[in-house]
């Protein structure tokens, strides 16, 4: 699929090559959660089905395929099967979690058990990942909602894993220049990770054409609540978080967030953000080393890395824009939100300070303005170096 055709209606986007990667085994409970759960839900909103009435259809539907208590099967169709298992427990989220049927959550808690790497809950990685995969591999998608409004809400997944290597490609990108300074060509490496961002923010632009209306009606699936998981969110899509790592040293309010996040980004993820966290942390990032010279930066790398930040600095705020324009009730009309009024604020605010949750559980205000902010106050440094020609060796450069 190519990003020109998310949210453009079209019934059946091309899925590009699955890279010759085997089916997965199916899950029993696909034909049921791809092809009637989005008409079942929609009966409840519209008052002709209660969730009682839902409850009981879905556990009988358990008990006939033998989806409960008692666990055996296959661990490569597992996270396929948990990502049914989850569709169906999060269809309830409207009516909050004392809603959930038991048997549902006692199926739910039985297969962790039997498979413990699975996530208990819907993660960004089962949302995303696992079922994009599963889409791209000549299988369906899981939705929510029904007809046209699930077309939308499958570009909403779509787009999100279509975008993402972008970000990681940055990510790499940096990583090189970091590993072996002397050896790369840095002015290249930047000018790839700044292709690649261009990539990224063209991506998220497109969910411009994603009206409030659509957004609005599928997030309550994704929503966490008081006491439970957080919810599945673009905030846990880790080739962003890594960026920012090997971009520059974790401030306070950004720890704090990352030591609340770790368990909701995908797995293989985990262990590579806590390695960039403490990397970063120690002074092995980009800003760092290109301030205190370990990078060489002659005129043009310096003027591309800065055209760099900016690219991520434009990503962010084109998701600031969107998310404004979906959740307008998180932002004051006379929000002041540009690049200047954001940079000129007091620092970071509390990404945990009670206020309007969002699907994650942080602050949303906070946790978007906070993440341009950490840029722009890395730009300024960049900014006020001194010009360094390549022919400059060792000293102090700062
Ligand atoms: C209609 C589109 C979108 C809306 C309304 C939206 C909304 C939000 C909200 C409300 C948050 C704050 C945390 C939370 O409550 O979940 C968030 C965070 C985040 N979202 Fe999105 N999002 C959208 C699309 C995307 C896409 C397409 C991407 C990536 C390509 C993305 C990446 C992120 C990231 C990385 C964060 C964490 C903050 C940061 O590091 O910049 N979002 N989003």
């Amino acid at each position: 699929m190519q990003k020109e055709e998310l949210f453009s209606g079209l019934a059946a986007p091309s899925r590009g090559s699955a890279g010759g990667t085997p089916a997965s085994p199916p899950s029993p409970l696909g034909p049921y959660v791809v092809n009637q759960l989005p008409a079942d839900l929609a009966a409840v909103a519209r008052g002709l089905c209660t969730y009682e009435e839902l409850e009981a259809r879905q556990c009988r539907l358990l008990d006939t395929l033998g989806v409960g208590r008692h666990v055996d099967g296959d661990a490569a169709a597992a996270p396929l099967v948990q990502l049914d298992l989850l569709f169906m427990l999060n269809g309830y989220l409207p009516a909050g979690p004392s809603a959930f049927p038991g048997p549902l959550l006692d199926a739910v808690s039985a297969r962790c058990a039997r498979f413990p790497a699975l996530d208990p809950y819907m993660s960004y990685e089962l949302l995303i990942d696992v079922n994009c995969a599963e889409w791209q591999r000549g299988g369906d998608i899981r939705v929510f909602s029904e007809g046209r409004l699930g077309l939308l809400e499958r570009d909403f997944y779509l787009g999100h894993r279509l975008a993402e290597p972008a970000a990681r490609t940055a990510f790499e990108r940096l990583c090189a220049v970091l590993r072996e300074p002397d050896a790369v060509d840095t002015a290249a490496e930047f000018e790839a990770a700044l292709s690649a961002l261009e990539d990224f923010r063209a991506h998220m632009a497109r969910f411009g054409r994603l009206s409030r209306e659509a957004f609005r009606a599928f997030r309550p699936y994704h929503m966490g609540y008081q006491g439970g998981p957080r919810g599945a969110s673009g905030a846990f899509m880790p080739s962003v978080q890594l960026l920012e790592l090997v971009l520059l040293a974790p401030s306070r309010q950004y720890e704090r967030y990352l030591d609340q996040s770790l368990a909701y980004f995908p797995a293989w993820s985990r262990p590579l953000i806590s390695e960039w966290r403490e990397r970063s942390g120690r002074g092995d990032n980009v800003v760092e080393a290109v301030l205190d010279g370990r990078v060489k930066t002659g005129r043009g790398a310096a003027g591309v890395l800065l055209d760099l930040v900016d690219g991520f600095v434009d990503f962010r705020m084109v998701h600031l824009g969107i998310t404004r324009k979906a959740l307008p009730e998180v932002f004051a009309p006379d929000d002041a939100l540009t690049r200047r009024d954001i940079l000129a604020q007091d620092g970071e605010g509390d990404v945990l300070a009670d206020g309007e949750p969002g699907t994650s559980g942080f602050g949303v205000h906070t946790v978007l303005t906070n993440a341009v902010y950490r840029l722009l106050a890395a730009r300024r440094l960049l900014a006020e170096l001194p010009d360094r020609s390549p022919a400059d060796a060792g000293g102090s450069h700062v």
